[in-house]
């Protein structure tokens, strides 16, 4: 069955960039000019996925909103002719279809994917967390994992290697198979496991595309890691019913839900934007100097 729907949670706190986020959901912040969610959208749009939940939670609306029609100030570009600006506000709207559900506590990943289960029904769809930015070299992520998923046609999560201090911070994957081939069979799962329980550097990099059976675990999946409901835990769980793959994503990822990769991310979109990138290469030269 064709992957049609995507979901994209953005209903966490934000913690890791107080005090912005105590107004401002993380979300919204620019990358140079653009919010990072809209990055998000446009990876999903661009690997042909027009049906877009966005979960939410309360402090949130500017995420609606950004999505929104602006009559006000659309029919204001149109009168001054700033029809590039225009193009701006209204190009990801028009091509998508975007909807929002509302996370009312947040009790973890696995329960604010649990939100997504009347909008995707019964069918497999593809799941993009906020935090990881991806850069493909050839092909967005998603479009990636998705022609993984067309081969195999069960659930296929997408990861990364990580370096040895880093894999406390991420669901790890133990394989079947020990080659290093991009597809390849996944043996189960752990989130967040301290270096010493980890099976490998396999993490998983917030790209999947899940079967809808993920919903019946998740409903009944006990806390986790954090005492939270953990979604890695509930796939882990979907390998004793089904294959579960795991996809190595090639190309650049940028977690911009840490400040550290925020900065990294703003620096190389700005170096790789043609109006701005002689001044601020020059800028990050003086500065150095
Ligand atoms: C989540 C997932 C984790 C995954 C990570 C990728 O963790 O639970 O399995 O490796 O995203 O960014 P979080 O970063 O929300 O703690």
């Amino acid at each position: 069955m064709k992957v049609k729907k995507a979901v994209i949670p953005a209903a966490g706190y934000g913690t890791r960039f107080l005090p912005v986020t105590k107004a401002i959901p993380k979300e919204m912040l620019p990358i140079v000019d653009t919010p990072t969610i809209e990055y998000i959208v446009r990876e999903a749009l661009e690997s042909g996925i027009k049906d877009i939940l966005i979960i939410v939670s309360s402090n949130k609306n500017a995420i609606v909103d950004h999505f929104d029609r602006n009559f006000e100030l659309e029919h204001m570009l149109k009168e001054k002719n700033k029809l590039d600006e225009l193009e701006k506000i209204t190009s990801v709207t028009n091509e998508c279809n975007i909807f929002f559900v509302r996370q009312k506590e947040q009790l973890g990943l696995g329960h604010a994917v649990l939100c997504a289960k009347e909008f995707v029904g019964n069918e497999p769809f593809a799941l993009l967390l906020g935090d990881d930015l991806y850069v493909g070299e050839e092909k967005p992520a998603l479009k990636q994992l998705l022609e993984a998923y067309d081969k195999v046609e069960t659930s296929v999560v997408g990861t990364l290697y990580v370096d040895d201090w880093d894999v406390s911070k991420y669901g790890i994957c133990s394989l079947k198979d020990f080659r290093r081939l991009p597809l390849l069979e996944l043996d189960s799962l752990i989130e967040k496991p301290a270096l010493e329980d980890a099976p490998s550097n396999l993490a998983i990099g917030g790209r999947y595309i899940l079967t809808p059976k993920i919903f019946e675990l998740l409903e009944t999946q006990k806390r986790g890691a954090g005492n939270e409901i953990q979604l890695t835990d509930s796939i882990n769980r979907l390998l004793e019913y089904e294959k579960v793959y795991s996809y190595e994503i090639s190309g650049r990822r940028y977690d911009i839900g840490s400040v550290y990769g925020f900065v990294d991310a703003t620096l190389d979109f700005a170096l790789k934007r043609e109006d701005i990138r002689d001044r601020i290469s020059d800028l990050i030269y003086k500065k150095r100097g």
